[in-house]
């Protein structure tokens, strides 16, 4: 691991963020919890307290329910045009864009990613899908409808449909990349003309609540975007239920996916869901290795497999295994781990203590049961929350980690023999979110992407992520889309007007 010291200089404001008690943000004032309490953010890197946060549960969850339910009901943001709404969202991104270096560095302080991926990547994508769903707002419409009405001859009507947003919105987001979730949740929430109730994950609320300074800035209407940082259990489970939130929108485990499906039932309200994954990375014998070697690792050890898309089983046709396994393995050893600060750093620690320890567990698993690490396998250095980046074989598919998602750098590798063979292996798992294919034969390539039941199949690529692209699962992958114009509908309520003209 690298020990050097950082070089990285902190952005003046990012010293100046952390050092003071992050407070929510609720009808568009900074406020403390109504029960005074804070929680400690920590740096992975270090296991250290990076910053504290007051600490929201279910009576400041009511008051930003209220206050967004204000906005909807009453506020200018239902009057403004489409064309000023779309403003202010794009706006937002302009904010952000030029805030640029001070996200990447919170985002990196506080989830452990390295600096050098949150500039290229965390924040510019935060930023283009705030774009491109600014560019919505002018366009949600309706429809025409001819309408027939056989007990009623020759009455003559005008039906039309209209798009209306779904309401107060709760929600729910994880750590794994913190502002980027919160673009994803908030874009098409706004463009359709919602308000919002956000609560970030308790390990990396700092930039979403950064982000609420900006939001502020662009000029939203106080009560549209209400962030209240917590646990899961208080302040998460109190959005979940609350009996005035027209919809809730979840990205997390697959477990609190079912928790927040029980608790939205009390008063039916609608629920997206973009849950865990178990992706399979399907190399064909006449790949392009060269590419697909690389290609394979960056699908699990980017974001350091804490990636609900993470390629996490690898399949490998059999005449082509060895090479393959000996190429991934040999990048798993390259990479350079250490502080996400730090410039020479290509993977960061674990996100928390309790993620590197789920990891271990599941490494100790697998190795009890017959697995072998060819790479890694264990806990590196005894400070912050490092986990080598690991390749296993000879695992079988009743395994634990084959079968459930490890959310760490952790990939099995199998051999097949035949496309019926691994296209069966590949969907033989509870998870459907992605799938990657790695083939010189474009025919067989999408002929495969038919048959794998993943709400996302990549070719010769992997974790490919664009605001314009939906994005969300199968199975017990979730319900629903994130971006795309599909998230825009799961956003808005259809409201058919007809009218008998005389
Ligand atoms: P989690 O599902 O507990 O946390 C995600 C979000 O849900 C956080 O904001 C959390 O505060 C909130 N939450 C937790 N319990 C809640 C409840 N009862 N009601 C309402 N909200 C609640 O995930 P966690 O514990 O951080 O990680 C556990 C595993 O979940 C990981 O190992 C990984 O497998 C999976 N995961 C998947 C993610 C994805 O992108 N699909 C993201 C994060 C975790
Ligand atoms: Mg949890």
């Amino acid at each position: 691991m690298s020990t050097a010291t950082m070089t990285e200089v902190w952005h003046p404001n990012v010293g100046t963020f952390v050092a003071q008690t992050r407070k929510m943000l609720i009808n568009g004032q900074w406020v403390n919890a109504q029960s005074g309490k804070t929680f400690p953010t920590y740096d992975p890197a270090t296991g250290k307290v990076l910053a504290h946060v007051t600490e929201g549960d279910k009576a400041d969850i009511d008051l930003a329910v209220q206050a967004a339910r204000k906005a909807f009901e009453q506020g200018p943001w239902r009057k403004m045009t489409s064309s000023d709404r779309g403003k202010v969202i794009w706006r937002l991104a302009d904010l952000l864009e030029s805030n640029l270096e001070e996200f990447a560095q919170l985002e990196s302080l506080d989830n452990g990613k390295p600096l050098t991926i949150a500039r290229a990547a965390d924040v510019p994508l935060a930023v283009d899908l705030f774009r491109y769903m600014a560019g919505w707002t002018t366009k949600i419409e309706g429809n025409t409808i001819p309408i027939s009405v056989p007990y009623m001859p020759g009455a003559e009507f005008l039906a039309y449909t209209r798009r209306e947003p779904v309401g107060v919105v709760g929600q729910i987001i994880p750590w794994n990349f913190p502002l980027l979730m919160a673009a994803w949740k908030l874009g098409p929430a706004l463009a359709v003309g919602c308000t919002i109730v956000m609560k970030p994950a308790e390990q990396t609320p700092l930039s979403a609540l950064r982000l609420g300074e900006l939001i502020i800035e662009a000029g939203f209407p106080e009560g549209v975007v209400n962030i209240v940082p917590g646990y899961g259990e208080t302040a998460g489970a109190a959005l979940a239920s609350h009996p005035d939130v027209d919809k809730v929108a979840f990205t997390g485990s697959t477990e609190v996916g079912k928790l927040i499906l029980n608790a939205a039932s009390g008063n039916l309200k609608k629920v997206t869901l973009e849950l865990g994954g178990k992706s399979p990375s399907l190399v064909l014998s006449d790949a392009d290795l060269e590419s697909g070697i690389p290609g394979v690792a960056s699908a699990i050890f980017f974001n350091h497999g804490q990636c609900c898309a993470a390629g996490s089983r690898l399949y490998v046709e059999k005449s082509i295994f060895d090479t393959v396994v000996a190429g991934v393995a040999d990048q798993a050893k390259q990479i350079t781990l250490g502080p996400g600060m730090n410039p020479s750093t290509q993977m960061g620690p674990l996100v928390s203590v309790e993620q590197q320890q789920r990891v271990l567990e599941y490494l100790e698993s697998g190795l009890a049961e017959g697995a072998e690490a060819v790479a890694g396998g264990k806990r590196r250095g005894d400070q912050g929350y490092f986990v080598e980046p690991t390749v296993l074989v000879k695992t079988t598919s009743t395994m634990k980690v084959i079968q459930e998602e490890i959310f760490g750098p952790v990939v099995c590798a199998e051999p097949f023999q035949d496309v019926d063979e691994v296209i069966q292996k590949a969907n033989n798992n509870i998870y459907g979110l992605a799938a990657a294919v790695w083939t010189k034969d474009l025919s067989k390539a999408h002929r495969i992407a038919a048959r794998l039941r993943a709400g996302t199949v990549w070719i010769n690529c992997h974790n490919i992520f664009d605001a314009a692209l939906p994005f969300g699962g199968y199975k017990q992958s979730g319900w629903g889309r994130e971006m795309g114009h599909e998230a825009l509908d799961l956003y808005t309520e259809v409201k058919s007007v007809c009218a008998k003209l005389a």
